[in-house]
């Protein structure tokens, strides 16, 4: 898109300076190819290839196997070809990704679902800032270095923010399938990975640290936290980052979220201290509502014995 407006703004000088009289700065060669050009690509207006509804193809094709969400397919799941992609704003922005609302719908039918887009951002911005510091004054050769090392830069930003969205979604494939409690992941395609939507009509689940569970309801919310906590053990892992800020509660359910950062307990170093956080983290929000300290201790220990730790 970018190629093709420079394209026209290429051609745009030309037919310019040509009506200035300079008509001797390209051969009738040169004229015939832009002519050419001119025809091919511009008479049409922009191409637009984007469906007749929606903000976009449904990428769903776009995502080869390994791409796309376990099977069975739960039934809600959209893998028309026809189908679109409507955004229907921010749930939520984060340090590292935001969270967006969409619904997949098959144009002409009543089938539609919900879905949130979790896209990493490559920080470009940041790091693009600091590296202007850095370089700033030097001659146009180094400022060409410059440019290359920035291009780099930005390959290796996005690199980054795909990695992380890959390692998300092995996480939730994986967490999924052991029995976790976890949004059924979709599909991946770059930095965007496609999971089931946690909430009520348009409204995201609260996090479990907004809810004020009354005394049966947080008896029920520490045992899923506990029986979440040894299914990710019993395969190997520990959350990394688990908290109350990471958690929702949708019609008495705990589902945990955000696992880009998911720790290998037996090959990471600190997989031991990554566990004991996790459980103290999120143990400490129940604590402080009633739960029995007792209660996180025993779990802490259950949960080496179940990773095979102690
Ligand atoms: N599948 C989902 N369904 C409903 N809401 C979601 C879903 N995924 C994320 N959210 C909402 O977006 C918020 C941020 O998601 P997440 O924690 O995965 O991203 P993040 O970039 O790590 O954010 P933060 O930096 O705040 O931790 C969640 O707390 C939740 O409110
Ligand atoms: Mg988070």
């Amino acid at each position: 898109m970018a190629r093709k407006s420079n394209n026209t703004s290429t051609f745009e000088s030309t037919r310019r300076r040509k009506s200035l009289g300079e008509d001797e700065v390209f051969s009738a060669e040169d004229q015939a190819r832009f002519e050419a050009m001119r025809s091919e690509d511009f008479d049409e207006g922009p191409v637009d290839d984007g469906p007749p509804t929606g903000d976009r193809w449904s990428t769903w094709d776009d995502s080869e196997a390994l791409q796309r969400g376990p099977k069975p397919w739960p039934e809600w799941i959209i893998t028309d070809l026809g189908a679109v992609d409507y955004e229907l704003g921010v749930l939520k922005t984060g340090k590292e990704a935001d969270v967006f609302l969409i619904e997949r719908a098959v144009p002409d039918t009543d089938r539609a679902v919900l879905m949130a887009s979790k896209r990493y951002r490559s920080a470009e911005h940041t790091q693009f800032n600091r590296a202007g510091d850095y370089t700033a004054g030097r001659t146009a050769r180094r400022s060409r270095d410059r440019r290359a090392m920035e291009k780099r830069t930005k390959f290796g930003l996005e690199q980054a923010a795909g990695r992380w969205a890959a390692t998300e979604f092995d996480a939730l494939k994986r967490l999924y399938v052991a029995g976790v409690a976890v949004p059924y992941p979709v599909q991946i395609l770059g930095t965007e990975v496609i999971m089931e939507f946690i909430g009520t009509g348009r409204t995201a689940a609260p996090r479990l640290a907004e809810t004020r569970p009354d005394e049966a309801e947080l008896e029920s919310l520490w045992e899923q936290a506990c029986e979440n906590l040894r299914l990710m053990a019993e395969q190997g892992f520990a959350h990394g980052d688990l908290s109350s800020y990471n958690t929702v509660v949708h019609e008495g359910r705990l589902v945990v979220l955000d696992l880009p950062q998911i720790v290998d307990i037996y090959a990471n170093p600190k997989g031991l201290e990554f566990l004991t956080r996790d459980v103290e983290n999120l143990g400490g929000w129940f604590t402080a509502r009633g739960v029995d300290r007792q209660e996180v201790d025993d779990l802490r220990v259950e949960l080496m014995a179940l990773a095979g730790l102690r």
